[in-house]
């Protein structure tokens, strides 16, 4: 049955590159939208970047751009992730196009016409200096609960409390530094606590389609109510007060709409764009209207775990009462982990950059294929291990399926000039198997559940192997008179070959358009697996199809970068940069937030002596220093400290040995690939160093003794 679907994934903030948590998304979606696609469906499968909001608006000011031009370079980065992985998005647009103002702003009238949105002046922190309200995560002070310096508005990283802004003490602005004030301004709410939206998404929340089993249950907490009455679902804050990189408010001057407002509505935006690129303007935008109101579309969205209620409560919501139709299903994924659980973390070498990734030559669909023997319907966390994303490239994508070609394919070319024969009795039995499974692979795929789809994939492959294992094609090659059975048997294997891509063309797409050009043949598609090939049917020559990872390969993806400082263990997140008013950025960066000199007698630096220093082998960023901190005089046993610092590109080994330096003494040893980094030697270098390169290890005056304390 061939039918329509409208998919998309989340839309990334115009702030940053993608990471490999949205490759992985994508990965995920265009695995589905690719299956649909070969079971005869229509797919408009679309992206946008998610241009709004204050972090932008600010982001851009620092790098002393429009905002709109900002974004416009971020999105022309986007392009070599997404062909680098395959990634098949029909449209990629922006939520600050002009489809989604007029759209944002249509679904907001409409919900005002249905008596949906009200106002309410509300009390918030005003930076009287950029003369700005300032968002919750751009307004920092004490802890009110255990004084903690320089935490953010809305929680202390240090004791864990949860609180507002204006419980902050000594609150600052993080933009300029100034003391906010508190000033009164009008507000525009959703009202989500209306019976009508509380009625329409109990009833949405709980049918069984929309949503996996655990976010409903985590979900429907918000409709309860509590002891009070009140619901954890409230009217919803959409407005924001000039200066604001948004959408306007229609009949509210000053007035825009909060980013996550607009977000959502960005899908159908680009949707509606790729409408009229592909038909123009009027009938672009004719088609569009008709294609959503047609209750055969499926509206299907990826998300993460981390956008939940926006996807299963506000956005339904919105549409709803906006007399549209509501998502069919929301499909939400967990995070990327790595080192059983840990969140990916570029400072501690542990990150997955996509792009080097690709750099390094490492086959995009060997990431494909991993990933989709890790997912599953459920929202759950998918952990990448490198010792594993090894084995199941090697041994069971090469090993057992690209291995069925290479072992069949020469006696076909040289023997019998590319020719297939007829498949054998036991041949054909094989073959039926593989036929057999192919609704159970397809259904695997509609609900999913990817790595159910391999794991029957890679049994069938055992089979074929067993069957290649017993009839040894290299065997009869050597014998006479064998030659029909050999054709036999290879023909066997090469069938088997293509039933397999079939199987795995949503996984591997760029693999399965090598196998179509050497096997002579059309596109595939999953109907296709009723057919075979048949005598005298002439395949090509068989090229090597794909290599094996190569151990060295994943070692230099998690390589940390030279300039990467190890962060402390047990210290996940790095603490973001300081935000400071442009131009302000001696040596390329901007000057670290204040912090006191509490803070600072925190760090234990010491003088240091280089005892010995040597390269790394395997590593063309670290050196290996040993150094006297003074550690164990004493006793007559000095004690010397085993440091990797990341100056290799600067300094000869030979050329450190003797001198001295600062060491940060009580830094958490850290194990790195190479062995356990003791501490990290200071050295200065330029914030963009790679315009600016050079690093430069500090020395003290002469004079100083290894363990004196630097304060
Ligand atoms: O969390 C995020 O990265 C948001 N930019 C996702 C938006 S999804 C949709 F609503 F646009
Ligand atoms: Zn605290």
């Amino acid at each position: 049955m061939s039918r329509q679907l409208f998919v998309t994934t989340a839309l990334p903030y115009a702030n940053g590159n993608f990471h490999i948590g949205h490759i992985m998304e994508y990965i995920q979606a265009d695995t589905w939208v690719r299956h649909q696609r070969m079971q005869g469906s229509t797919v408009h499968f679309v992206c946008a970047d998610d241009a709004h909001g204050a972090p932008i608006m600010i982001a851009a000011e620092k790098a002393g751009k429009t905002p709109q031009q900002f974004v416009a370079d971020i999105a022309a980065g986007r392009k070599p992730y997404l062909d680098g992985f395959h990634i098949s998005f029909d449209n990629w647009h922006s939520t600050d196009g002009p489809e989604n103002h007029e759209l944002a702003q249509d679904i907001y009238r409409a919900l005002r016409a249905n008596g949906l949105i009200s106002t309410r002046t509300i009390e918030q922190f005003y930076d009287p200096q950029k003369a700005m309200f300032l968002p919750d995560r751009f307004i920092k002070g004490e802890c009110p609960k255990c004084g903690t310096q320089d935490q953010y508005g809305d929680n202390c990283e240090s004791c864990g409390a949860v609180y507002s802004p204006t419980d902050l003490k000594n609150p600052y602005s993080a933009l300029s530094g100034a003391t906010p004030e508190l000033r009164k301004s009008e507000h525009y709410f959703f009202k989500l606590s209306d019976p009508r939206c509380v009625a329409f998404l109990e009833g949405w929340t709980a049918d069984g389609n929309h949503l996996q089993t655990e976010v409903y249950n985590k979900i429907k907490e918000w409709l309860v109510p509590k002891e009070d009455g009140q619901r954890d679902l409230g009217d919803w804050d959409i407005s924001r007060d000039a200066p604001y990189f948004g959408i306007e408010i229609p009949d509210a001057p000053g007035k825009y709409f909060y980013v996550w407002l607009d977000a959502p509505i960005g899908y159908l935006a680009s949707l509606k764009n790729l409408f009229t690129k592909n038909h123009g303007a009027t009938e672009g935008a004719k088609a569009f209207d008709s294609f959503l109101a047609d209750p055969a579309t499926e509206q299907v969205h990826f998300i993460g775990k981390d956008i939940i209620t926006f996807h299963t409560l506000f956005w339904p919501a919105m549409l709803h009462f906006s007399g549209r139709k509501t998502p069919n299903v929301v499909h939400v994924h967990g995070f990327l982990t790595i080192n059983s659980g840990e969140k990916m973390s570029k400072s501690r070498g542990t990150g997955l950059d996509p792009l080097k990734y690709l750099a390094l030559g490492m086959n995009p669909e060997w990431l494909r294929y991993y990933l989709a023997t890790k997912l599953n319907a459920r929202n759950e966390d998918v952990e990448f291990s490198p010792e594993d994303f090894m084995a199941r490239v090697n041994s069971d994508l090469v090993g057992k399926f690209i291995n069925i070609a290479s072992r069949a394919a020469g006696f076909i070319a040289k023997r019998f000039d590319g020719k297939l024969g007829g498949t054998s009795a036991h041949g054909a039995g094989v073959l039926d198997i593989l036929r057999q499974q192919r609704d159970s692979i397809r259904d695997a795929f509609e609900a999913r559940e990817f790595a159910r789809a391999l794991r029957e994939t890679m049994l069938l492959a055992d089979r074929v192997n067993e069957y290649v294992d017993q009839n040894k094609p290299w065997e009869l090659a050597k014998q006479a008179g064998m030659d029909a059975h050999l054709q036999d048997v290879c023909t066997v294997c090469i069938e088997a070959f293509r039933l397999l891509t079939i199987y795995l063309k949503p996984v591997l797409p760029a693999l399965a358009q090598q196998v179509e050009s050497f096997l002579k043949i059309e596109p595939l598609r999953w109907s296709d697996a009723d057919q075979s090939l048949g005598a005298g049917h002439v395949i090509g020559n068989y090229q090597h199809l794909m290599q094996r990872v190569d151990a060295k390969q994943l070692e230099a993806l998690f390589e940390p970068p030279a300039d990467a400082t190890p962060a402390p263990a047990g210290n996940a997140a790095a603490a973001p940069p300081a935000e400071v008013p442009p131009g302000a950025a001696p040596g390329g960066e901007a000057i670290a937030a204040t912090i006191g000199i509490d803070d600072f007698a925190k760090i234990d630096l010491r003088i240091a002596r280089i005892v010995h220093c040597e390269a790394v082998p395997g590593s063309t960023k670290l050196l290996r220093l040993t150094l006297d901190v003074g550690e164990d005089h004493a006793n007559g046993s000095p004690k010397t400290r085993n440091v990797f610092s990341g100056i290799a590109s600067s300094y000869q080994p030979q050329d450190l040995i003797g001198k001295y330096t600062v060491l940060v003494a009580n830094l958490a040893p850290r194990k790195m690939k190479f062995g356990v980094s003791e501490g990290m030697v200071l050295a200065a270098s330029h914030g963009d160093e790679k315009a600016n390169p050079g690093i430069y290890v500090l020395e003290p005056s002469p004079g100083a003794q290894p363990g004196m304390r630097v304060k």
